[in-house]
């Protein structure tokens, strides 16, 4: 996990969560925001791709061999048949694959949520991974996490931690109401957000100060908006990675500009944010 000279000595841990309805932007946003930690900066980043879908192994051109869910899925299946004796073997086993399920780039891990197949209650193992992750989370400066469209998953463990919850809108009064109730429902649940922020994708750029104040009145920050991208539809529609747009197309410079101001390009503001510095 070592890569190159630190930043700095702080060894802070952010943890980002990419929220929103369905095909808003989410997946894109994660792959563009990925593509720019990694250029911009030496940080150690984990990228969890959350969403059972599994979109963004593809938008980052990465192939994904065993996911979480298929891990836990079979390790069920061990413990209703008996296959495993002792607790300690149950952890430790789980463990090693999913250590085995990371995927290592040069520049980012990677890890596929995937789904849980079969009905009943997979509580036991859900706690087991939720303490691997924790643990595995903490190695990284950011873990970044893709989340599927469904608000069910604010009520899980997975995402407990957030430090910064990012709510991504389209152009269009669903995505807008699902990202007031991502907010209400996060309250509710108690999780406690550092920051929450709103990315506006595939809007004209001059609808930002609209945007931003519509939000406002919500008591939310808009935080940036990413244009809707030629050059993005191609690349995608090649189902090639978003590392492969040029550096200058629009969304790519959007999102490094919505990826400074969230301060994750200077060691400043990304303590500031942790509430480390006044
Ligand atoms: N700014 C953009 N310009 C062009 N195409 C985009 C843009 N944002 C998203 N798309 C496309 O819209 C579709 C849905 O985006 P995606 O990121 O997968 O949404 P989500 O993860 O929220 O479901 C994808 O085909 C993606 O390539
Ligand atoms: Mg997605």
């Amino acid at each position: 996990m070592e890569r190159g000279v630190k930043l700095t000595h702080m060894r802070e841990r952010l943890v980002i969560s990419v929220s929103g309805k369905g095909g808003v932007g989410k997946t894109t946003t994660a792959a563009l925001l990925t593509r720019i930690v990694t250029e911009k900066t030496k940080r150690d980043l984990l990228v969890v791709d959350a969403d059972p879908v599994m979109n963004l192994p593809r938008a980052l051109g990465i192939e994904v061999v065993k996911s979480v869910g298929s891990i836990a899925t079979r390790l069920r299946k061990d413990i209703d048949e008996g296959t495993y004796s002792g607790e300690v073997a149950k952890q430790d086993v789980l463990e090693g694959e999913i250590f085995e399920a990371l995927v290592e780039n040069p520049k980012f891990d990677f890890l596929a949520m995937g789904r849980t197949e079969g009905e009943g209650c997979y509580c036991y193992v859900n706690r087991l991974l939720t303490q691997i992750l924790d643990t595995l989370s903490k190695n990284y400066e950011i873990t970044l996490l893709d989340m599927s469209a469904g608000l069910e998953h604010l009520s899980r463990r997975t995402n407990r931690n957030v430090d910064v919850l990012i709510i991504v809108v389209d152009p269009s009064r669903a995505a807008f109401e699902a990202a007031l109730r991502i907010r209400d429902l996060a309250k509710e649940v108690h999780i406690e957000f550092k920051k929450i922020v709103v990315i506006g994708n595939r809007f004209p750029l001059d609808m930002e100060e609209e945007l931003g104040n519509q939000f406002a009145a919500e008591d939310m920050l808009l935080i940036g908006l990413i244009p809707s991208d030629e050059e993005l539809s191609k690349v995608n529609y090649r189902g090639a990675p978003l590392f492969e747009l040029n550096g200058e197309s629009p969304a790519v410079k959007a999102v490094e500009s919505i990826a400074e101001r969230l301060g994750l390009l200077s060691e400043v503001t990304l303590l500031r944010l942790l509430g480390h510095d006044s």
